[in-house]
């Protein structure tokens, strides 16, 4: 079909990226930082720059190029799924990068050292100044990711077989945690009015039992965007101090807060036992753009839970994950502050666009995060979704011993392929974010404006008028 010549190239082209477009053919070479730095310079004004398309294909990118190793060569046009952003990160940290490339030893890094003491000082200290929260600089332990960080810490307090539970729709990257440590989701769908999330506090409750040792909560929330305020933090911290249920407060969205809207940290609520009883997981990476630099951190008022996570958190870290986080709080912050402001204009961008001009997609402004979660059930409806899922399900467990391809795809999954194939661009499919998830779609609105609107123009004339398309069956 055609895509009215809106081919990967022609997107560079475009979006003015004409002077890498010779880096993005087919089994490309990245063109290489090096060929590229200083665009990101802040101009003399002091803004940066956000709005020219940066070109991530060709340098193994999650968000790029694994999605064309999946959908083939120039299926995807515009990547919109796994949460990084597209932007060159701020000059301070490929600054800091490139001095310490310099001295070319990698030899073991020193974490007690100048280095180590100085992020600790400045994690303090950042945590402080922009969200209010007294970290005790002793009790701050660094790891690789959040990941490895709540890992470690359902390993230290949930036993083999144990519940966890999760407001859903929720972050499927938890769903990867409790298989890690052999514990079980124990899924509280979120209720959901007029495209806003809420937490149903008797129902959450309800859903502890004696083996539940842990709480992930998300805030702001992955998928929907959701931050919660002081109140909901307090009757879901009440609750798990009533029940015994260690709360593990995943707080990695945090700079992204949408204009009038507000993150409240857990560790900053007013009841002292209640904030005891947590763990606060953060990390640079988000907010700047760091996720392969696998730097992240947690910490808590409560110096036994520390003790008792400790053992299990076998972290080293790379130097450059700790230079890069280092230089993103030292010398990052006037361009986080530009950033969080940029993304909120897209967020405002999509709203405006989704609702002149695709009727099939519904979706509301969210509170925090660069995601924004579509309601796709119209799309699902006209496509036959639900029907190709089960029919593809239907042909894998019939084929040698049900491990085909079609084997666990959901009506998400179709819609997923729909828009790769009509639209080239990529989504996250909703289902695989638990339970309430099905019949959406999340949107990583994390790029340049250009980018963002080539997306959005290409999704309009795909969704004109949708219609099964069979041949999604044999991806
Ligand atoms: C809520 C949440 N927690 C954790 C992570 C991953 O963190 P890390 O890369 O530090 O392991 C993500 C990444 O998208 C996330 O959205």
């Amino acid at each position: 079909m055609s895509h009215d010549g809106l081919n990967r190239r022609a997107f560079l082209r475009n979006a003015g990226m004409t002077a890498l477009a010779g880096a993005v053919g087919s089994g490309t070479s990245f063109a290489g930082p090096l060929a590229v730095a200083g665009a990101g310079l802040a101009a003399a004004n002091g803004t940066f720059d956000f709005d020219t398309p940066y070109n991530r294909f060709g340098t193994d990118s999650t968000k790029y190029d694994q999605q064309i190793r999946v959908f083939g060569k120039d299926s995807v046009q515009v990547g919109m799924g796994i949460a990084d952003m597209d932007f060159k990160v701020a000059p301070a940290i490929t600054k800091a990068l490139m001095e310490r490339i310099q001295h070319e030893n990698w030899g073991y890094l020193d974490m007690g050292g100048t280095l180590g003491k100085s992020m600790n000082e400045h994690i303090v200290s950042w945590n402080k100044k922009r969200y209010g929260i007294t970290v005790n600089p002793e009790s701050v332990v660094m790891t690789t990711g959040v990941h490895p960080g709540i890992v470690a810490t359902l390993r230290a307090f949930c036993p083999i077989g144990s519940k966890v539970l999760l407001n859903t729709p929720t972050y499927n990257g938890f769903y990867g945690d409790l298989t890690a440590t052999k514990t079980v989701a124990e899924e509280v769908p979120m209720r959901l009015v007029n495209g806003r999330y809420s937490i149903d506090f008797d129902e959450f409750e309800r859903h502890i039992s004696g083996d539940t040792n842990a709480y992930i909560l998300c805030n702001p929330q992955n998928p929907t965007g959701n931050t919660w305020s002081q109140e909901d933090l307090l009757k879901l911290g009440e609750i798990c101090l009533k029940h015994r249920v260690v709360v593990l407060a995943d707080e990695i969205h945090c700079d992204f807060v949408q204009k009038g809207q507000k993150y409240t940290a857990f560790a900053t609520l007013p009841d002292k036992a209640i904030v005891n009883n947590s763990i606060t997981f953060k990390a640079a990476s988000k907010s700047f753009g760091l996720a392969a630099m696998k730097c992240a951190w947690f910490f808590s008022t409560n110096p036994s839970f520390m003790e008792r996570i400790k053992p299990y958190n076998r972290a080293d870290l790379t130097t450059l994950g700790i230079v890069s986080s280092h230089a993103a709080y030292t010398g990052g912050e006037d361009w986080l502050n530009q950033c969080v402001e940029y993304i909120d204009g897209n967020h405002d961008f999509v709203d405006q666009y989704v609702a002149a001009n695709i009727p099939m997609i519904k979706c509301v402004k969210p509170q925090g995060t660069y995601l924004q979660w579509l309601d796709v059930s119209a799309i699902a409806d006209k496509i036959g979704a639900k029907d190709m899922a089960a029919e593809a399900n239907k042909k894998a467990e019939s084929s040698a011993g049900g491990r085909g391809r079609g084997a666990g795809v959901t009506p998400e999954t179709m819609v997923e392929r729909y828009l790769v194939r009509h639209a080239k661009v990529h989504l996250n499919q909703g289902a695989s974010y638990g339970l309430g998830g099905q019949n959406h779609m999340r949107m990583n609105i994390a790029t340049s404006r250009k980018t963002l609107e080539v997306a959005l123009n290409n999704l309009a004339n795909a969704l004109k008028n949708p219609s099964p398309d069979r041949t999604l069956l044999n991806e």
